[in-house]
C-alpha cells in the first residue's frame, strides 16, 4: 500500500508567530479529513520548534526545507540532520529546483543530503522536475531519469519520498495536465527497485486542482507552494475527495 503524503512547502515564508496563527486556523478544519493521509507542513528553520510544540498530537509531521550531510562544522548558514531531529522534524525537502537553481545544488550533493537525513532518521522528500524549454525539447524523461539515478545512488528506497515538480508549473498558477503529471510519475515508479515508495505532484495545486491530480492512480499526494500558506486552501487540499 502506497502512502498518501500532502506537505507544504512554505519556502521563506512566516514567522515564529503567523506559524501558530496558522495553526489556530488550519487544525480545527482537520477533523473530516480521510484516514491514512499523513499531513506535513515544512516551515523555515527557524519556526520549526515552535510548529513542533504546538502540534500536541495533532495528525501533522514537521518538515524542513534543506540540510547538510555532515553532521556538523564550519559550514555558516547550513544545517544539520540531528539539528533537526532535535525540533522533532520528521521530513526534509531535499533537492527542490529552487536549491538547485539559487544554492548550487547538484544531483550529487542531492544525493548526500538524501542519505545524510536518512542517517538522521528523516524521511526525505526528493524533488525532481523539468524546466519548460527541456519539457518543449522532449528531454522530460531523460533529465528525470537522471535526476534519479544519480540522486538514489546508496539510497534507501523505503524511507522516501519524490515529488515530481515541473519548474515550469511552480508558482505559476499553470499547472501540469493530471493525465501528464500522471505519465511522468509513472516513469519515474519504473525506474524505482521499490514501486511503492510516494510519489507526490508539486506546481500550482489549489483547491480547484487537487481533486483531479489526486484521481489520478499513479499520484500520491502533493507538494504545495503558495496554497498550502492560507489555512483555508490547505485544508481543503489535504481534504481532498
Ligand atoms: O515545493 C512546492 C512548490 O515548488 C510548488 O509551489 O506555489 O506552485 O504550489 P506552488
Amino acid at each position: 500500500m502506497r502512502k498518501i503524503v500532502i506537505a507544504g512547502n512554505w519556502k521563506m515564508y512566516k514567522t515564529q508567530g503567523e506559524t501558530l496563527d496558522f495553526l489556530r486556523h488550519f487544525l480545527g478544519q482537520l477533523a473530516d479529513t480521510p484516514d491514512g493521509r499523513e499531513i506535513v507542513l515544512c516551515a523555515p528553520f527557524t519556526a520549526l520548534g515552535a510548529l513542533s510544540k504546538s502540534l500536541h498530537g495533532a495528525r501533522i509531521r514537521v518538515g524542513a526545507q534543506n540540510i547538510h550531510w555532515l553532521p556538523e562544522g564550519a559550514f555558516t548558514g547550513e544545517i544539520s540532520g540531528d539539528m533537526l531531529r532535535e525540533l522533532g522534524v520528521r521530513y526534509v525537502i531535499v533537492g527542490h529546483s529552487e536549491r538547485r537553481q539559487y544554492f548550487g545544488d547538484t544531483d550529487e550533493t542531492v544525493n548526500l543530503r538524501l542519505k545524510a537525513a536518512q542517517k538522521s532518521g528523516l524521511t526525505p522528500i526528493l524533488c525532481v522536475g523539468e524546466t519548460k524549454s527541456q519539457r518543449d525539447a522532449g528531454e522530460t524523461e531523460s533529465l528525470i531519469a537522471t535526476q534519479i539515478e544519480k540522486g538514489l545512488v546508496d539510497v534507501d528506497q523505503n524511507n522516501l519520498v519524490i515529488a515530481y515538480e515541473p519548474i515550469w508549473a511552480i508558482g505559476t498558477g499553470d499547472t501540469c495536465e493530471a493525465a501528464d503529471a500522471n505519465q511522468v510519475i509513472g516513469g519515474i515508479r519504473k525506474l524505482l527497485k521499490n514501486p511503492d515508495v510516494t510519489i507526490q505532484y508539486g506546481g500550482s495545486v489549489k483547491p480547484s486542482n487537487v481533486d483531479e491530480l489526486m484521481a489520478q492512480p499513479e499520484i500520491d499526494g502533493a507538494l504545495v507552494g503558495g496554497a498550502s500558506l492560507e489555512p483555508e486552501s490547505f485544508a481543503r487540499i489535504v481534504n481532498f475527495q
